[in-house]
């Protein structure tokens, strides 16, 4: 997508850097929703999802960048290198690889940048396997249950977050880091 300009005081245009720009990642199988489970996880769209996000970010002077990917590597990857891309915190669903990823715990943990683990369902309330996330350790802190709204309620948690981060309320990662 081609980067946003605003005028500057010579009358030129430069990039639109203001307001934080956060990295919004969905992990295996979220690509189907809307036809997947739709008891579960809802009818609506991963599609329908990122554009009501980049729409709720604009109005709060944010942006976002939303992908998905079924694959392990290419989330370690993007997680891995979005301090360098620019993102002031990821929004990130993990799907299945909550339960399983010690890599995608590594790379949340290493990756410097304030991480919302977010879920549709409530992990909590399904199979036993669900129960455990290996990646929340990593995490300032966890939304579940809310259906699409969860991506919704992550970016106005990580938006709070950032403004108060320069309060000295709490670190970049959050306050609490645990074993997994
Ligand atoms: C999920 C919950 C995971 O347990 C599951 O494997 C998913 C989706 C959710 O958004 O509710 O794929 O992350």
């Amino acid at each position: 997508m081609a980067a946003r300009t605003k005028a500057t005081a010579r009358g030129r245009s430069a990039p639109d850097t203001t307001g934080p720009k956060l990295l919004v990642l969905s992990g295996p199988n979220l690509d189907r929703l809307g036809r997947r489970e739709p008891e579960i996880y809802g009818s609506t769209t991963l599609a329908q999802i990122h554009e009501r996000l980049a729409a709720e970010a604009k109005s709060r002077g944010a942006r976002v960048e939303c992908r998905q990917s079924n694959h392990e590597g290419a989330l370690i990857d993007w997680i891995g290198s979005a301090e360098d891309e620019g993102f002031s915190a990821i929004l990130f669903n993990p799907g299945a690889f909550t339960h399983t990823s010690y890599a995608l715990y590594d790379a949340v943990k290493g990756c410097r940048l304030p991480t919302i683990e977010l879920h549709l369902s409530n992990p909590d309330a399904r199979e036993s396997f669900r129960r455990r996330s290996r990646i929340a350790p990593a995490c300032l802190g966890r939304i579940a249950g809310f259906g699409a709204n969860s991506y919704s309620l992550a970016l106005d948690a990580a938006l709070r977050h950032l403004a108060g981060a320069g309060s000295g309320a709490s670190n970049r990662k959050g306050a609490r880091v645990t074993s997994p």
